[in-house]
């Protein structure tokens, strides 16, 4: 079986640095915000273009901590894609808040600036207040933060980038870790730079909400260790992760070109026969996911069932949207119906991606795709 993501092929390459690095936490014993933490939190807040950097435990983690910045209060309510994974809309319910959900664009598979005014409406009839968008990269393409922006700024909301797929892309020129006031990604180990459990991190320019965000990562403290400012939380990336992550920003910048040739060799092999994904002018993805659209009415678990008789692994993110799962289902819809996400729900399916794909194993996917398409579509 083709692995979906293969994790190994980059560890041979920087398995002499993590070893050393391992071994020199393990001989100075700070595990818990050591050396590391600093040394990498400088690190990623320059390759994100940002004046802060606060490593935590994982992107949920990023996401509240961001969210307890904002100040976000029980009974408020956020914008929120439906396309999404769980955890860009748990973290409002966590703090006593509601997800609003939105609508996305049928390219992009993000945010569509213009279902805003939908769900600010559907929120504002069912007399909620919303203060703030949570924008989603996903499958690695930053969303359009510009047109986000801008209505957020004339309706007096803050907007967050949940980019835990899409560290790494940028827009226009600009980085993710710049295109919203907060930017929350994730290390969990198969994101485009992962580490070996889980961990992730926030980025600001903004000096008061890293402070906050610090001192809520570590239960709300203060200037001296047991007094506390605020009601916080225990969310410290480990040393032992800090260690993994400063050996894979090593050969970030590299993979992430060659996650794009991965994504141009599938492209010129799929267009004719599936939607092929897209990127914005101006755009570059982390390609975190290479998802394709099925055409409507082809069986799914039929080109997923052919696909893994071939050998070839894949995946569907996501299978329902947030608002049709029980436990969201009483939180405020955008009045548009949201038609473009059940849509994407049924169509998308996403193929093995990573940076060590080589053509050979590409053409392989290519020729079981389309076998699988062939028997998928022949009823
Ligand atoms: C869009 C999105 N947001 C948030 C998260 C949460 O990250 P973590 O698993 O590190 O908590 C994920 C992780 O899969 C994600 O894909």
């Amino acid at each position: 079986m083709i692995p979906l993501i293969d994790l190994g092929a980059q560890q041979a390459r920087i398995r002499d640095k993590i070893d050393a690095g391992i071994s020199r936490v393990l001989d100075h014993g700070m595990y818990i915000m050591g050396p590391e933490i600093t040394a990498i939190e400088t690190r990623l807040a320059a390759a994100a273009d940002s004046r802060h950097c606060i490593s935590c435990a994982s992107g949920t983690d990023a996401l509240m901590l961001a969210l307890l910045a904002k100040g976000l209060k029980p009974g408020e309510g956020v914008i929120v894609p439906s396309f999404t994974f769980a955890a860009s809309a748990e973290v409002m319910p966590a703090l006593g808040a509601m997800p609003v959900f939105a609508e996305v664009d049928a390219t992009s598979f993000n945010l569509d600036p213009a279902g805003l005014p939908a769900a600010l409406s559907a929120a504002r009839a069912a007399g909620i207040t919303v203060v703030g968008i949570i924008g989603v990269g996903l499958f690695g393409q930053p969303a359009d933060y510009e047109s986000i922006n801008s209505f957020a700024a004339a309706e007096g909301l803050w907007v967050i980038d949940d980019a835990a797929q899409s560290f790494g892309a940028s827009w226009q020129g600009n980085k993710v870790g710049t295109l919203a006031s907060i930017t929350c990604t994730s290390f969990f180990p198969a994101k485009p730079l992962g580490c070996y459990g889980d961990g992730g991190a926030v980025f600001t320019n903004d000096d008061t909400e890293a402070d906050i965000m610090r001192s809520c990562r570590i239960h709300g403290m203060g200037k001296t260790r047991y007094e506390y400012e605020r009601i916080g939380m225990t969310a410290r990336l480990d040393a032992m992760q800090a260690v993994i992550l400063d050996a894979k920003l090593d050969i970030f910048d590299e993979e992430l070109v060659m996650r794009q040739q991965v994504a141009d060799r599938y492209a010129a092999r799929l267009a004719d026969s599936v939607g092929v994904p897209v990127l914005a002018d101006g755009a570059t993805s982390s390609w975190a996911q290479y998802t394709i659209k099925l055409r409507p009415g082809t069986d799914r678990e039929m080109v997923m069932e052919t696909l893994r008789e071939h050998g070839v692994p894949s995946a569907v993110y996501y299978p329902i949207p947030m608002h049709r799962q029980p436990p969201y289902s009483r939180y405020p819809v955008s009045d548009d119906g949201l038609q473009v996400t059940a849509a994407l729900c049924e169509q998308v399916l996403s193929l093995p991606m990573h940076p060590y794909l080589d053509a050979a194993t590409q053409d392989q996917i290519a020729v079981a795709l389309a076998a699988s398409l062939e028997k998928a579509t022949a009823g």
